[in-house]
């Protein structure tokens, strides 16, 4: 029995993909796990699966077997769809009748520039749907034993991305909000980025983490501190993707895993 057999069977309330509609829909960070039933019902109908870099073969593996999959990425560095054509594509595959599913990494709409596709989608008169997905911010910090949240801790998060237009932005504000911050897309600036909290008045010894490749076979979590982050992850040569998370939280890994904070890097 399939996937997709076994959901069908078990769920009432299945959304039917209609041809010529497009499903924005997140994969989750990796783990095929952590992959929604509706993103999964979109894989078991779709007729085309446009998907992103970071989404993980084994969610691409349970894509129905009349989809045709279409790689549409984009890495930092290297050559990459442009997205007025990826979203020029969306809109020229649903009106030849196809059901598209667009998948992207983690949550559509976090990140992920899903905005502006539906955007294109709803002024192009394209019908679509969004599906949510776990962004990586959120599980990579569970995958890690970190709680996002903890009473008396912090009444808040922040996510913020650590490349973008505004290479200037103020981490001031940010930081004096004295909550935990979570960084998507920051490997390449962590000097940079790092350095700018120490001047914006964040304490140099404030528990920090590394999680790369959260929720997949490559998972690795390095912990050590704001003023000691980007050496030790330098000398540990962790790559991207990862979430760097900067906060008292992170010293809960701690009580959780019975951990020292120290520069280590564990699975
Ligand atoms: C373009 S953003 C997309 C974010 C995505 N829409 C989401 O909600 O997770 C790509 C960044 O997400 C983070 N990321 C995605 N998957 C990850 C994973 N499995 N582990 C750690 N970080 C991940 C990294 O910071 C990566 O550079």
């Amino acid at each position: 029995m399939t996937a997709w057999d076994s959901l069908a069977a078990r769920r009432t309330g299945i959304p039917v993909f209609a041809p010529g509609h497009v499903w924005l829909a997140g994969a989750g960070p990796g783990d095929p796990g952590l992959l929604t039933l509706d993103a999964l019902a979109g894989l078991a109908q779709a007729d085309i699966v446009i998907h992103d870099a970071l989404v993980d073969q084994r969610v691409l593996a349970l894509a129905g077997p009349q989809a045709r999959l279409e790689f549409a990425g984009k890495r930092g560095g290297k050559p990459s769809a442009l997205q007025t054509d990826i979203s020029e594509r969306l809109i020229a595959l649903a009106r030849a009748g196809n059901r598209v599913l667009r998948l992207k990494g983690g949550d559509p709409f976090v990140f992920g520039r899903g905005g502006e596709e539906a955007m294109t989608l709803a002024r192009g008169g394209v019908p679509f749907r969004i599906i949510p997905g776990v962004t990586a911010g959120l599980a990579a910090l569970a995958a890690a034993g970190i709680p996002a949240t903890l009473r008396g801790i912090n009444r808040a998060v922040v996510f913020a991305a650590g490349h973008g237009a505004e290479e200037d932005f103020d981490w001031a504000p940010l930081a004096r909000t004295g909550q935990p911050i979570v960084l998507y897309m920051v490997m390449h600036n962590l000097e940079r980025i790092t350095a700018a909290m120490l001047q914006a008045g964040i304490v140099g010894s404030t528990p920090a983490a590394v999680i790369v490749a959260a929720t997949t076979p490559k998972q690795r979590v390095l912990v050590s501190t704001l003023e000691r982050l980007a050496g030790d992850a330098r000398a540990q040569k962790l790559e991207p993707p990862a979430i760097v998370v900067i906060g008292e939280i992170v010293k809960l890994r701690d009580d959780l895993l019975g951990a020292a904070i120290s520069a280590k890097v564990s699975e």
